[in-house]
């Protein structure tokens, strides 16, 4: 493609152009500042490119999201989410040896170290799971430290994804002053986590597999979504040379904040907000439209789909499903149908492109299913873990990969000298 040419101060630079696979067209500035001495500006990184990768596009315009190629609409029907970790992670779906292999791997690493215990012991009952998520992860380097053998880090990603389940569900027993339940090897990966969790086997619910399908869909849904905030800070903290739980631990905590990964749980507070209030959601909905009311629907919008979340989409059309065949009856989800109802109607919304997103419809059914609410964000990291780490695996690949090192345009004091403090006043 031509070059890009820029101007400034009369001085014209050449600057290369390229596409990718689906026609997305970059400037690549890397040689800018040392023609120039000028650097871009772009808080955020919201119209940059931090790297070319071959796992997930997104076009936000038209809501399509796909992993190594492959819809999430199709994924979310026909594979698992345990299939969809190896697609995310090896490149291509795997034969039914790989796949046997895999999950072999996958039951059989998802014990933690026994002397881990120990360490949910010294957490309060009100420790964020999150926080504790976090902290467990990292430990791990300290019972599978890294090292330069390729097989080591293939069986780290193994124990990464199988214990991140076990630690999830112990956090949550400690949290309630219940005994741990352990893996148990004849369930599935969701099936495993939910009888850790709630220690009834599916076959004791009235749809046995429907919970762990339901499951499965929404890890799947939240298996990769390309540079979102926590992927980057994967990256970011992988860029140094730290070790790859090192990297997934600080990508749990980024997924940890409200304007990330913990907006399914601000949903449901939302929801129980207006429950409290009466229930009136019409009254919210004004709330909503009235700028000088800080008050914002949770589960809105979304940074790069224009229209509306593909991953939403998927959700809705089963949860309907899930929760009448649960028998479910809960105000907080009336509320939400309603909001959505009313949402979906009103221009205001419209035009400002405020449709429900993946965090509006999960929270809805992470509770149908039992979650508890300061668990939504843990199945949030449960699902994102494989994409973490194929993004992980990808830049250590990266020919082009060097320590993550932004500029900035400086704006403080210019230079000022010492003065003691008998002169300053
Ligand atoms: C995600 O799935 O990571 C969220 O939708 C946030 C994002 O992509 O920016």
């Amino acid at each position: 493609m031509d070059p890009a040419k820029l101007v400034i101060n009369d001085n014209e630079y050449e600057l290369p152009v390229f596409a990718g696979s689906e026609d997305e067209v970059a400037v690549d500035i890397r040689k800018l500042r040392a023609q120039s001495k000028v650097v871009t500006y772009d808080p955020g990184y919201g119209n940059t490119g931090s790297c070319e990768s071959s796992i997930t596009f997104i076009d936000g315009e038209k809501g399509i999201l796909r992993y190594r190629g492959y819809s999430i609409e199709e994924l979310a029907e026909k594979s698992s989410f345990v299939e969809v970790c190896y697609l995310l992670i090896h490149g291509e779906l795997p034969t039914e040896v790989q796949l046997d292999i895999f999950k072999h791997k996958l039951t059989h690493h998802s014990l933690l170290h026994e002397d881990m215990k120990k360490f949910f012991e010294g957490y309060p009952a009100s420790a964020h799971p999150m926080s504790v998520l976090s902290a467990m992860v990292a430990s791990l380097a300290a019972y599978y430290p890294e090292s330069d053998d390729p097989s080591d880090l293939d069986l780290n990603v193994i124990r990464l994804i199988a214990k991140l389940k076990t630690i999830a569900a112990f956090s949550y027993k400690k949290s309630i002053g219940h005994p741990y339940v352990y893996p148990r090897n004849d369930l599935s990966y969701t099936e495993d986590f939910l009888n850790m969790m709630f220690a009834v086997p599916a076959e004791a619910y009235n749809s046995p597999d429907l919970l762990a399908l339901t499951l499965d869909m929404l890890l799947i849904l939240h298996a990769d979504h390309e540079q979102n905030c926590s992927t980057s800070t994967v990256r970011m903290v992988g860029s140094s040379g730290a070790d790859l739980f090192a990297s997934i631990s600080a990508g749990i905590s980024a997924l940890s904040g409200p304007l990330h990964g913990k907006a399914n749980q601000e949903v449901i507070d939302m929801l129980e907000r207006i429950q409290a209030d009466g229930g009136d959601y019409n009254k919210y909905i004004e709330k909503a439209k009235d700028k000088n009311d800080p008050f914002r629907l949770m589960g809105f919008g979304h940074r790069v789909y224009k229209n509306f979340d593909p991953r939403a989409k998927v959700i809705k059309k089963t949860a309907d499903r899930v929760l009448s065949e649960l028998g479910i009856r809960d105000p907080l989800l009336d509320i939400a149908k309603h909001l959505e109802r009313v949402a979906l109607e009103d221009d205001y919304f419209g035009e400002r492109k405020l449709y429900p997103n993946v965090d509006f419809y999960s929270g809805i059914l992470y509770r149908a299913m039992g979650i508890p609410t300061n668990m939504f964000t843990v199945m949030f990291a449960m699902g994102r873990m494989p994409g973490w780490i194929a993004q992980w695996i990808e830049s250590k690949k990266d020919p082009d990969a060097k320590i993550h090192r932004p500029r900035q345009i400086y704006m403080g004091s210019t230079e000022r000298h010492y003065r003691p403090i008998e002169q300053r006043g």
